[in-house]
């Protein structure tokens, strides 16, 4: 799938690019319930909130064959190597549940921030193209971003290792009062299908969802295969030591599980 010159123009003054229902609803179903399944188990790639809901769960795309397929499908990946301009690989895959009632908090962070600092990835040349599995609302957590934020560059934080279970580098209240003062503070929301981008410095993070609605997304967190990473310290199914690149799959490569799925049922 090719970006618009408009979409390109966009995504360089923004740093991300909303692109509604991308996948149809058989598309997402498919993912839904394989990502229902892997919370079901009790691997150590499945991480929970203190109620024991899950949070993440990183890595299916090494274990589970409907997300092994979305890692390398051409609708999220052609993209990013457009913006990246190369060849990428899966840095990290991760399926965010925010859960109903009891998913927390993401704090304020820029993704490159963690990559750079834990992983040693030497320039932010990677980023999240994210499919969102359920629709994602106002009020069920949605991914809040400040626009612009990423020409910044990366920003001063500290490591969070308390608010969550998963430690992260965050930014200041300060800073972000900063930053929105300037560019504002915007929640992408849509139905199922629908994909989001965001350039690895982009400022975000997400509320609570108190709501009765899960939210789901996918996140594929692609790097060029020349700006792989030269630190170990993560488990590596955070972050892959696989850097080959990853060979686009064809358009129906979901659809056609699910008619394997008939047919095997
Ligand atoms: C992230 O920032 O990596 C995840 C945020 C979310 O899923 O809400
Ligand atoms: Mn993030």
């Amino acid at each position: 799938m090719k970006l618009t010159q408009d979409q390109l123009t966009a995504f360089e003054k923004d740093g991300y690019l909303f692109l509604p229902e991308m996948f149809t609803e058989q598309e997402t179903a498919v993912l839904r319930r394989h990502a229902a399944q892997i919370y079901a188990t009790d691997r150590e790639e499945v991480w929970r909130e203190s109620s024991g809901v899950a949070r993440t769960a990183f890595a299916a795309h090494t274990y589970d064959e409907a997300h092994k397929r979305l890692g390398a499908h051409p609708r999220l990946v052609e993209p990013v190597m457009d913006l990246l301009g190369g060849e990428v690989y899966m840095h990290q895959y991760k399926i965010n549940a925010k859960a109903a009632f009891d998913g927390e908090v993401w704090q304020w962070h820029q993704d490159f921030g963690t990559w750079h600092r834990d992983d040693g990835m030497p320039e932010p040349k990677a980023m999240n193209i994210a499919l969102f599995l359920d629709e994602v609302t106002p009020a069920n957590g949605p991914l809040l971003f400040i626009p612009g934020s990423h020409v910044e560059g990366t920003l001063e934080a500290g490591h969070d290792l308390a608010t969550t279970s998963y430690p992260l580098w965050t930014l200041s209240k300060a800073e972000v009062k900063r930053l929105a003062e300037r560019g504002g503070c915007v929640a992408p929301v849509g139905k199922p299908g629908s994909v989001v981008m965001f350039h690895g410095n982009l400022v975000h993070a997400s509320p609570p969802n108190i709501s009765p609605f899960d939210r789901t997304i996918v996140y594929l967190s692609l790097n060029r295969v020349d700006n792989h990473i030269t630190d170990f310290k993560r488990a590596e199914w955070i972050a892959h030591r696989d850097f080959t690149p990853i060979s686009p799959l064809s358009d129906d490569c979901l659809t056609d599980l699910v008619a394997d799925e008939a047919k095997a049922a």
